[in-house]
């Protein structure tokens, strides 16, 4: 029996289009392959949003989102919108999905594919092997918290305010996240934090602690973030999955993202308790590049597969797409941003055309 889908795709800004495209036909080849049935539909997000219809998340494309059993997002933003008030900002559109939504846990694999070693800024050695994953809580935190703004004191000067919060049900629904997680992998788990200073770390390093008793065959630890972010690039494949709040896993998945070589490469799911995820690449919309077929769509084809995987439950169609990614690697083609020495570039579409050549051999 066919297995149908229904498919919210985001393209969004910069880039996002021309890669969407490439994932988009990759999965109508994996779909053909694997007896399942997509229908997508296309709505409007961040700064393409702005632009035609005024407001960076529109209450259809929410709507659209709800309806649907996953939504792909390709990238958001862009020079040109950089300047609006925050509320009509790309980012905000963002924010806005992953809050309605109700996307609290966010999933970033940090994977070093042995053919692109070389593209990494750090030493071989350091960096061959590395396999983590962060897991961002993605809702809470810093980014939303209350108060927030730009007030005026009574001495008439201003002051920027934001907070960071979790309460014990936040912390408590991203540690079992990460938990199952790790336990999938090879179970350790280090949780990152500012304990030293912050309460709010405090708090979330005594409920990840105490859940950890529910939790006796993964092996917990805990650093602080400032420590984390140098035992990354010191020492990267101490570390399997790693979880951390929203502001401090914005950073840390950067720097994770980077060991790789490309932030061109990697993938992101986030998810809620119920309801459609949202897969997205980690990398932005590169407006310096946008339209001119250069963009690497291969992180955005990865997050097709995290789709295939994590949201929709087909796991067998996520292995096909990549296999797919590392045959055409291993066939030597690559995009500018992860091209060395001996390599063939290739264009975005051209990237699409091999990838859809693999999955039919
Ligand atoms: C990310 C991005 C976003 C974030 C921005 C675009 C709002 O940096 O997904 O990591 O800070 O969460
Ligand atoms: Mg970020």
């Amino acid at each position: 029996m066919t297995q149908e889908y229904r498919i919210t795709l985001l393209p969004g800004d910069g880039i996002g289009p021309e890669i969407m495209a490439v994932a988009v036909d990759v999965l109508k080849t994996v779909a053909d392959q694997h007896s399942l049935s997509f229908t997508f539909q296309e709505a409007l997000i961040g700064g393409a949003a702005v632009d035609a219809v005024g407001q960076p998340l529109p209450e259809e494309t929410l709507d659209k989102c709800r309806k649907s059993d996953a939504v792909l997002l390709a990238a958001i933003g862009g020079y040109k919108w950089d300047t609006l008030p925050r509320e009509l900002r790309p980012e905000t559109g963002l924010l806005g999905l992953r809050a309605g939504l109700e996307l609290f846990a966010n999933l970033r694999p940090a994977q070093i594919v042995p053919q692109l070693i070389d593209a990494s800024s750090l030493k071989p050695e350091i960096v061959s092997g590395v396999d983590l994953m962060v897991v961002r809580e993605l809702t809470g935190g810093i980014y939303f918290g209350k108060p927030r703004g730009i007030f005026t004191t009574e001495t008439g000067e201003q002051r920027g305010v934001n907070t960071m919060a979790y309460s014990n049900s936040e912390i408590d629904r991203i540690g079992r996240v990460a938990f199952e997680i790790a336990r999938k992998r090879t179970r350790k788990l280090c949780s990152v934090d500012k304990a030293n200073v912050l309460e709010v770390s405090q708090l979330w390093r005594d409920r990840i602690t105490a859940l950890s008793a529910e939790y006796p065959d993964v092996e917990l630890t805990h650093l602080y973030v400032d420590n984390a972010a140098m035992q990354l690039v010191r020492a990267p494949k101490q570390f399997d999955t790693i979880v951390t709040s929203n502001l401090f896993g914005d950073i840390l998945s950067d720097i994770a993202a980077m060991l790789t070589g490309s932030i061109g490469m990697l993938p992101s799911a986030s998810m809620g308790a119920s309801g459609p995820g949202l897969f997205e690449p980690v990398h932005g919309s590169a407006p310096d590049i946008a339209g001119q077929d250069k963009a690497n769509p291969l992180a955005q084809v990865l997050s097709a597969a995290m789709m295939l995987r994590y949201g929709l439950n087909q796991p067998q169609a996520a292995n096909r797409i990549e296999q797919a990614v590392q045959q055409v690697l291993e066939a030597g083609y690559r995009t500018t941003d992860i091209q060395s020495p001996g390599t063939t570039v290739l264009g975005c579409q051209a990237m699409g055309a091999a990838l859809i050549k693999s999955l039919h051999s």
